[in-house]
């Protein structure tokens, strides 16, 4: 569908080797983009899963960034102007997860949450957005979580960072759309990724009852509102919005 096409376009997406990144860098590259496949790590899989893509006729490359790290943020966005040119598209995926009860959340694990969550996001917008801007064209796309809405038991740190990727959504969006670059974000329920895979299945169980889908999202559910974002002119005029693909756990 022309509205959805990202044809022309290059798309950096942290996270990208894994879950629900690597879900939103294959639509992207099936919808026409160039894919920056950023990993953290883990240089050998993931060109490995690029080459998957390149032999179906992706265009896709790989780059390795720690996005809590200034240094190499910077070198991820010098590596882009110089070899791939103008990034028009920016999905912060990359985020962490873990469960602390907030009698025991240490200062190392609150900074831990909050430098992968929110603080690499910043690092990484920061390193496009002035380009996008000058460009007047560009969309970041931030994945937050259904719990910066809900919050829950024992993850007080995390909600705190998803919490502050939906506020800083909102905040950014007014320094973008004047220039033509959107800022939105997307807060999806719980999904079948390594992120889940610790959890025992009692409480699986126990989180389906809650869900009114009665299960968890698959991340092929979740990368078509990335698309829809993403694109030039369906995702034009959403400006500062969180989407919520969850299963109904949250309905806003
Ligand atoms: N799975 C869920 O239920 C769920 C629900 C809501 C939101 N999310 C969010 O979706 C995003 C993707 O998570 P996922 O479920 O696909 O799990 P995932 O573990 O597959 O993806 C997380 C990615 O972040 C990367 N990462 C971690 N630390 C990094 C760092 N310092 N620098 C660069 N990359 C780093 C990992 O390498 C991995 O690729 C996360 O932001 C997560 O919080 C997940």
């Amino acid at each position: 569908m022309e509205s959805f096409s990202l044809k022309g376009k290059t798309a950096v997406v942290t996270g990208g080797n894994t879950g629900i990144g690597f879900s939103i860098a294959k639509l992207f590259a099936a919808n026409g983009a160039r894919v920056v496949m950023c990993h953290f790590n883990d240089q050998e899989g993931a060109r490995e899963l690029a080459a998957q893509l390149v032999q179906q006729g992706a265009d896709v490359v790989t780059a390795e960034c720690d996005v809590t790290d200034e240094a190499s943020v910077q070198r991820l966005g010098e590596w882009a102007i110089h070899d791939l040119g103008p990034v028009d598209i920016l999905v912060n995926g990359a985020g962490i997860c873990s469960e602390v009860p907030f009698s025991q959340l240490s200062v190392k694990e609150w900074d831990r949450m909050m430098s992968v969550n929110l603080r690499g996001a910043f690092l990484v917008t920061r390193q496009f957005f002035d380009g996008m801007k000058e460009r007047r064209y560009g969309r970041i796309i931030n994945i937050a979580s259904q719990l910066a809405y809900k919050g829950t038991t024992d993850a007080a740190h995390y909600c705190a960072s998803k919490a502050g990727l939906v506020g800083f959504t909102r905040a950014l969006s007014y320094e973008g759309a004047p220039f033509g670059v959107t800022v939105n974000a997307i807060a999806p329920g719980p999904v079948e990724t390594a992120m889940l895979a610790g959890f025992t299945d009692e409480w699986r169980a126990m989180k389906f009852s809650q869900l009114p889908a009665g299960r968890f999202g698959k991340v092929d559910e979740i990368a078509p509102t990335a698309l829809l974002l993403a694109s030039e002119t369906g995702g034009a005029y959403f400006i500062g919005q969180t989407l919520s693909p969850n299963g109904g756990d949250v309905m806003l």
